[in-house]
């Protein structure tokens, strides 16, 4: 059973919250907000789920931090009336003293009010008693989590940590069931952020990632670090189709949002097309009249090889008119495609703008009026070779915008490196979702850096599998 933490962005991190029972090192440096989650992990617990809490201190009066938890709106004195809280300032040798004998105060406390959460503030002065330290130190924090597991409480063991710190794990890391670590960052020379981060955390998945989180008047809130603003236009009114690959379709929450333009960034060693293979031969399974425009290097040939790979006969597609062709290097194509292949080679650009408006404009039009959906897959760097980045950069948000209108989704395949900086954050920028996959070392990955709906992923690595899709993210 899973605890929630009173911190909603942390419940999403932990994928529900903590496992209940779990003894969790709370770990940062001073002022990064410790005692204010260890509390809000009570004063939650108690007002939103009914579980009454203990908060032991060693460094603070019980007065002080009444004082200092007011800020955030937390009346504490109501709940310790009520009996559901207690906050309690004792000198860590008798709490150790009282935790571990049986029937001392800490066993009292626990069943006069039912508690089923408690906080540590801190264990690091643990280390300052005589005779604790070392082994024996560690053979306490042991002791110390056996007891609070045996009555089941849910448990928040604080700790400072300084910038000397020990440079290897520390032991406590090894006991606790899970480690949280908060920590100020520098961020943007003048700035300071709060990052949280889970490292361990027994019997739960983690969402890997330094999140960051604000101390707000309410108390600590978190944002997902895997979470941007969404685009709520697009997510909320278009429906999702299928990639082909089940673990890209669930981190896009569903699939690719149809009339949506994604872009797939690719590095030149990646090898981008089993990504590609799998989304085209989906599209064409789903029914869609699909448009596409091939780089230099990638032939037909090629194209029908890959096609018959996922079981697809593109020959047939071509003579069935639901597969078209825009080409600019004059290559030859099979006999019976003829009117599925548009020639643009030396073509003006200005002729070619045209053609674009009135030829697929009026047939993507007409597929629309029959109730059939379009997909287009295009080489981007093709455009940019053969028409100039002056003309990528005039005409892409007008395309994507008319595909767009027409509820066309839209695959563009590019390699932002190679654009430069400018017209790649341009690119970036224009369109709905962008994918990138690169090589590194001899690895590959695959991730999601933006998305109609906000979510972007962690890197994945890519699998080379024996059946469809013969990739897989993992
Ligand atoms: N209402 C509030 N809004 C924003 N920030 C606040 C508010 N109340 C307190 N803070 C900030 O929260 C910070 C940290 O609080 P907290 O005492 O929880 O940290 P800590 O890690 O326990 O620190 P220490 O190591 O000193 O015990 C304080 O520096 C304070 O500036
Ligand atoms: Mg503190």
């Amino acid at each position: 059973m899973k605890v929630s933490t009173g911190i909603r962005g942390l419940d999403k991190v932990l994928d529900g919250g903590i496992p209940q029972g779990s003894a969790i090192v709370l770990e940062g440096a001073p002022g990064t907000g410790k005692t204010t989650l260890g509390m809000q992990f009570l004063y939650k617990g108690i007002v939103d789920h009914n579980e009454p809490g203990i908060f032991f201190t060693f460094e603070e009066f019980p007065d002080q931090i009444y004082e200092d938890m007011e800020s955030y709106g937390w009346d504490l004195k109501d709940l310790e009336r009520k009996n559901r809280l207690r906050v309690i300032g004792i000198s860590p040798d008798i709490f150790l003293d009282q935790m571990t004998s049986k029937d001392g105060l800490f066993e009292q406390l626990v069943r006069e009010i039912d508690c089923r959460r408690i906080v540590i503030d801190s264990i690091s002065l643990f280390e300052y008693l005589p005779d604790k330290t070392g082994e024996n130190g560690r053979s306490l924090l042991y002791t110390l989590r056996n007891i609070v597991r045996k009555f089941g409480l849910t448990s928040l063991f604080i700790q400072e940590l300084s910038s000397l710190d020990r440079r290897k794990i520390p032991f406590e890391h090894f006991i606790a069931d899970g480690v949280i670590r908060l920590s100020l960052k520098e961020h943007m020379n003048i700035f300071r952020k709060r990052t949280l981060e889970v490292t361990k955390m027994r019997g739960t998945k983690i969402n890997e990632g330094e999140h960051i989180y604000q101390i707000t008047d309410k108390g600590i809130y978190l944002l997902l670090a895997s979470q941007i603003v969404t685009d709520k236009y697009i997510s909320d009114q278009n429906e999702k189709i299928k990639t082909g690959i089940p673990e890209l379709d669930n981190l896009l929450g569903g699939g690719m949002a149809k009339g949506a333009v994604y872009m797939l960034d690719t590095n030149s060693k990646a090898n981008y097309r089993h990504i590609v293979g799998a989304i085209y031969a989906e599209r064409v399974k789903a029914g869609n009249r699909i448009l596409s425009l091939l780089s230099s290097t990638q032939t037909v040939t090629e194209l029908k090889a890959l096609m018959d790979l996922y079981g697809i006969d593109i020959d047939q597609l071509a003579r069935e008119k639901r597969l078209y062709f825009i080409e600019h290097y004059n290559r030859p194509f099979p006999a019976g495609w003829e009117g599925s292949v548009f020639h643009v080679q030396g073509m003006e650009n200005k002729d070619y703008d045209r053609f674009l408006w009135e030829k697929c404009k009026g047939l993507v039009k007409e597929c629309k009026e029959n109730h059939k959906d379009w997909f287009a897959y295009y080489d981007l760097s093709t455009i940019f070779n053969e028409r100039g980045a002056e003309y990528v950069l005039r005409s892409f948000a007008k395309e994507t915008a008319f595909a767009r209108s027409f509820g066309m989704t839209v695959l563009v395949l590019c390699n932002f490196k190679e654009v430069g900086e400018q017209a790649a954050s341009f690119l970036e920028r224009t369109s709905n979702g962008v994918f990138k996959t690169w090589v590194d070392g001899s690895y590959q990955y695959l991730q999601v850096t933006k998305s109609p709906d906000g979510q972007i992923s962690k890197p994945y690595l890519l699998e080379s599998i024996g059946q469809k899709p013969y990739i897989r993210l993992v």
